[in-house]
């Protein structure tokens, strides 16, 4: 029996909505998936959500989100957008889970135990204001060759250079702007460089990798191979390494990782999983900016262990828009969520299938040529092809089928068929597409040539074999271009009065049978437009309002009491300087053993927050208030040092000047980091000191 076949695609970091870029390999994966299955193929489709690492860290942080609340966000993201695209896995799963847990630490173990792991200790790039190591995307300073200015660590991105943190110029923290320190630390290193000679004979003895991919990883062997560093320091988001307090996995050794652990979701089990990957072909479809993890560390760390490496990797190119790069500053960084906006997402499965074939070629989504080809190819060719002959159908025999008439073109149209399915096996959709083409002209050309509306005036029954010999077409059709299309093919297909089609079907001759309505699905684009507001203005522009609205002054407490109706809240009563007093009621009374504490304390008050009736009495503002993760904590913001009236805010950004809704604070998202009170990254502070709290990190409210 033919072996199973595991399909993955590259895990989507959980950082950020999925762009264009992706698109292209889920649809090419899901489009060889689909296939597969529709030829009777056992496949599984697997992927997830690449979840550790320091980005993710720090970005939950600053949104004042737990890191996992943060990945969940974008798990759920995720999913939608993949659906909305037809993107069907038989597992997507999340690189934070045991199953991922479980094969991380055997892969190390076995890697430990063969003596393929050590320990070395190397000099890294430190904040000490963060206190954390930085990675080199963190350090940026000026360009020690060129002398641009906010280069990143590993390379300039103005003059191409490559260096390492410690040549930048003037080097700061990305995340606080201070200047990083170098400090030293142990790691764990995996001795990739004891693995040319294996690494060689895999890439060498596999003749199904694209030969431009081969040639470029022997070269890079041939320029000899280092050992890979597996290990970060706390504070990290990701795997603790066993044994070790503050070391965490780095995440590229988990994420590839996670195509067995989504496998074990899949199978429930991880040992089914081990077993699949060891027994089925193993296909990873990638970018070619990652053949660096999947064509070396991967297969070096499951050889190293004792797995099996992939069988094929196959390597698409980037997506250009309009002929350019997508850029955020262009405006032409077009979020997957953006592009369904403007176009039916089928639209673009389409369009991709037109241009992907089996190489690491770029490719163009240009405007024009998307209009152009889903116009006259996917609606004036295909979907008319289907419409004219249904409604004829429906109009002229009652929706009854009769005999076919011509076998010989159904002869062509199957030829045809099997053209496109070598080549959708050789993972060439261009080609596939274009026998798809063919068929519906060859059927569109059959209608025209005898001309069913005149025919039918002079000869009924043959007209009515004409007909039939349409839908058989239209079957076929359908068939083939089941893989690219699976929602437009699914509703021909319920016109058609069929059960889903599969590839065996073109077998199957459709007489005597009775179809349903016809319906138009889909139709031409009149007009689409790939422009996009600047982005990158926008959201700095939302990020600065947020915080602008609000108007934060430091009060004294002058007295406290509790509410008569509601044992949760307090009444407290406040001056905010220069004579002014107001009252708040806030729902400290849980948190507060002795709520007179509070007396005398310097608080931060949201002073132009919409007065309201709590339960019968008037809070006349609000106060901040740091909360721990499990909320079993909530303290009261201080500021000690401040006089009462003082103004709180941050650097760069206005005061609100306006009255304020609730809500419109609780999307400012402030929130606690490491003591420090913060809004995206920067702490709030007076003019004579910087706010912080007690509680380590959290919400405050
Ligand atoms: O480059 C990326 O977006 C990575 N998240 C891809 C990981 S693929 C696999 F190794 F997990
Ligand atoms: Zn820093």
């Amino acid at each position: 029996m033919d072996k199973p076949i595991l399909l993955t695609s590259a895990l989507p970091y959980a950082n950020g909505p999925l762009h264009m870029g992706h698109m292209v390999e889920y649809i090419q994966t899901d489009i060889y998936s689909r296939f597969l299955k529709l030829i009777g193929k056992k496949s599984i489709y697997v992927c997830a959500d690449d979840t550790h690492g320091t980005p993710i860290e720090v970005n939950a942080t600053k949104q004042g989100k737990t890191p996992e609340e943060f990945i969940k966000h974008w798990f759920m993201k995720h999913t939608e957008e993949m659906k909305a695209y037809g993107i069907e896995h038989d597992s997507y799963y999340t690189t934070n889970s045991k199953e991922n847990q479980h094969f991380t630490n055997l892969l190390f173990g076995r890697l430990k135990e063969k003596g393929l792991i050590y320990t070395k200790e190397i000099e890294l790039m430190y904040c000490e204001n963060d206190k954390r190591f930085l990675p080199d995307r963190y350090v940026k300073g000026i360009c020690p060759k060129c002398g641009a200015k906010d280069q990143y660590g590993d390379n300039c991105e103005k003059c191409g250079a490559t260096y390492t943190p410690v040549d930048l110029i003037e080097s700061y923290c990305s995340i606080c702007k201070e200047k990083p320190v170098r400090k030293m630390s142990e790691h764990y290193f995996f001795k990739l460089s004891s693995f040319s000679e294996k690494l060689k004979t895999y890439l060498s003895g596999n003749d199904r990798l694209q030969p431009e991919i081969k040639k470029q990883i022997l070269n890079w062997i041939k320029e000899g191979l280092e050992d890979w560093c597996i290990s970060r320091d706390a504070p990290y988001f990701g795997f603790k390494i066993p044994g070790e307090e503050n070391k965490y996995f780095y995440v590229w050794l988990d994420a590839p990782v996670g195509y067995l652990a989504s496998t074990a979701n899949y199978f429930e089990s991880v040992e089914k999983a081990e077993q699949c990957w060891n027994d089925s072909e193993v296909v990873h479809f990638i970018g070619k900016d990652i053949i660096y993890f999947h064509l070396l560390f991967w297969p070096a760390v499951l050889m190293g262990a004792g797995f099996k490496p992939a069988d094929n990797v196959v390597v698409h190119g980037f997506l250009n828009i309009n002929g350019e790069k997508m850029s955020k500053s262009r405006g032409t960084f077009f979020t997957a969520e953006d592009f369904r906006k403007i176009s039916n997402t089928e639209f673009l499965r389409y369009y991709f299938a037109a241009n992907l074939t089996h190489s690491m070629t770029d490719i163009d989504l240009n405007i024009d040529d998307f209009k152009a080809r889903i116009n006259n190819e996917l609606v004036a060719n295909i979907a008319n092809f289907a419409y004219r002959t249904l409604s004829f159908t429906n109009k002229s025999f009652g929706s009854k089928l009769g005999k076919i008439r011509n076998s010989m073109i159904l002869e062509e149209v199957k030829r045809k068929a099997e053209l496109a399915k070598t080549a959708y096996l050789e993972l060439d959709y261009r080609k596939a597409l274009s026998a798809v083409l063919e068929i519906s002209s060859i059927g569109n050309k059959y209608f025209q040539d005898n001309a069913p509306w005149a025919m039918i005036k002079e000869n009924k029954d043959e007209t009515l074999m004409v007909m039939t010999d349409c839908v058989n077409i239209l079957k076929d059709l359908m068939i083939v271009l089941k893989p690219i299309m699976p929602n437009f093919v699914s509703e021909i297909e319920t016109q058609l009065g069929l059960e889903a089609l599969a590839w065996k079907d073109l077998d199957m001759k459709i007489e005597n049978h009775e179809i349903r309505t016809a319906k138009i699905i889909i139709q031409k684009i009149e007009k689409i437009e790939l422009s996009l507001p600047d982005k990158k203005e926008e959201t700095e522009k939302e990020e600065g309002e947020a915080f602008a609205k609000l108007n934060l002054k430091v009060a004294k407490v002058i007295g406290v009491s509790e509410h008569y109706k509601a044992d949760k809240l307090l009444l407290i009563n406040i001056d905010l300087g220069k004579g002014e007093t107001r009252q708040l009621v806030a729902g400290l009374r849980p948190f507060y053993e002795d709520p007179q504490v509070l007396v005398g304390k310097h608080i931060i008050c949201v002073t132009n927050l919409e007065h309201a009736n709590l339960r019968g009495e008037m809070s006349q503002g609000m106060l901040l208030a740091a909360e721990t993760e499990d909320v079993k904590t909530v303290m009261v913001v201080e500021a000690p040092d401040s006089e009462p009236g003082s103004q709180v805010f941050i650097e760069g950004i206005e005061i609100g000047k306006e009255t304020i809704k609730f809500d419109d604070f609780m999307k400012t998202g402030i929130y606690v980091h490491d003591s420090k009170i913060m809004y995206k990254g920067k702490q709030l502070q007076t003019d004579s000191e910087k706010i912080s709290s007690k509680i380590k990190s959290g919400k405050v409210r």
